[in-house]
């Protein structure tokens, strides 16, 4: 009796247990089956991938910059916000616009004159300019209008734009625009322009210290790397360097000899010029302009291309030009053109509001 019941007993216990396991095993079996799948699922895969490639992106970012972490810690705080959010998108509601770095005692300043006159375009090209601008430390832009007077549009555009600035004016006569004088044809353009700038840093340092530093001149229309600035930083008397977009060809370029000496000109149009070289491929020395009073760029019987020769043959030799841009082999600026825009006539269709400023 007793081995009867201890054996119905067993049988219970073990068809209890083979119950347990059914049941663990049904509640188990979905869960496992829901895991795999999600496992497989490629949006999971996805995410998965993105997060890794956001922080390889930030990583080679760094390095290409050749930036630290001394580097990083300047960097506005709406990229720091998405560096830190990884793959989760978010809406940035503030932008924090950085300035130029303050003005710093040691680094060399550089002068930037440059010519600009009335057309559609011309805001466009100073606002780009002063965008550039803006991230170069110790400039000075020396903007000249060709002008009777000082316009609002350059005005404005300059209180605005957080640089160091000074502006002034003169106008070309018409009569040597339009060539009509008995001076050659072909008016260089900008060249008084260029030379009140000269006069003006001549006359702002004839009393004062000169800081060392460099002239440049740069166009209004022309593209400039930020690179290009701190190559010509250091200039002991006159640096050059290779200008794309001139002279029919992609680009122009000092000849450099093995030794580091400019012996010649890359150049089609007329490369026995003494200095075969656009306005944008040099700068010169604050010391040398100031040393050189009587330097200035030539109204008179100068021929085209030679406007830059009639200045620099004033302050130097071929055998005194520092290369700059790696021996002239990497090419740092542009001589770009902005197309003129076509316009219909808008006044008569009542589209014109002198309230907007184009
Ligand atoms: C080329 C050179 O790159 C210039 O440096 C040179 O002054 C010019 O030729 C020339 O032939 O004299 P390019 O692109 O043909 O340049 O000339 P622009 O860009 O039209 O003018 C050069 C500078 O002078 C610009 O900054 C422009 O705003 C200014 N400019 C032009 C004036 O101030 N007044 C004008 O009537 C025309
Ligand atoms: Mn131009």
């Amino acid at each position: 009796m007793v081995s009867r019941d201890a054996w119905v007993l067993e049988a219970l216990c073990s068809m209890l247990r083979r119950r347990n396991l059914l049941t663990t095993i049904l509640i188990a079996l979905p869960w496992a089956l829901l895991l795999t799948l999600w496992h497989q699922y490629p949006t999971t895969h996805y995410l998965s991938l993105l997060r890794k490639e956001t922080d390889e992106n930030v990583t080679s970012k760094a390095l290409l910059n050749g930036t630290s972490a001394l580097r990083e810690g300047s960097l506005p705080s709406c990229i720091r916000q998405q560096q830190s959010t990884g793959a989760t998108p978010r809406v940035i509601q503030s932008y924090v616009y950085s300035r130029p770095p303050p003005w710093s005692d040691t680094l060399p300043t550089i002068f930037v004159i440059t010519p600009t006159y009335t057309r559609p375009v011309q805001k466009a090209e100073l606002t780009r300019l002063a965008n550039t601008f803006l991230h170069v430390q110790n400039l000075h832009w020396v903007v000249v209008e060709d002008s009777p007077r000082r316009t609002n549009l350059v005005s404005n555009l300059l209180e605005k734009a957080g640089l160091n600035f000074t502006h002034l004016n003169v106008e070309t006569p018409k009569s040597l625009k339009l060539g009509l004088s008995w001076i050659p044809s072909h008016t260089p353009r900008g060249t008084l322009q260029r030379n009140l700038g000269l006069h003006w840093l001549r006359d702002s340092f004839s009393n004062t210290a000169p800081p060392e530093g460099v002239v440049y001149f740069a166009d209004d229309d022309n593209t400039y790397s930020l690179e290009l600035f701190e190559e010509m930083r250091y200039t002991r008397r006159v640096s050059v360097w290779p200008v794309a977009f001139v002279g029919g060809l992609r680009y122009e370029s000092p000849k450099v000899s093995p030794a580091g000496k400019v012996v010649g000109w890359k150049t089609v149009f007329d490369p026995n010029r003494p200095f075969a070289i656009d306005m944008a491929g040099f700068a010169i020395s604050i010391k040398l302009i100031l040393e050189k009073p009587q330097a200035s760029f030539k109204l008179e019987g100068v021929k085209g291309g030679y406007q830059e020769t009639s200045l620099l043959k004033d302050l130097v030799t071929m055998d005194g030009l520092e290369p700059k841009a790696a021996n002239c082999t990497k090419v740092l600026v542009w001589h770009t053109r902005t197309e003129r825009p076509t316009l219909v006539n808008e006044g008569k269709r009542g589209f014109t509001d002198p309230r907007v400023e184009v």
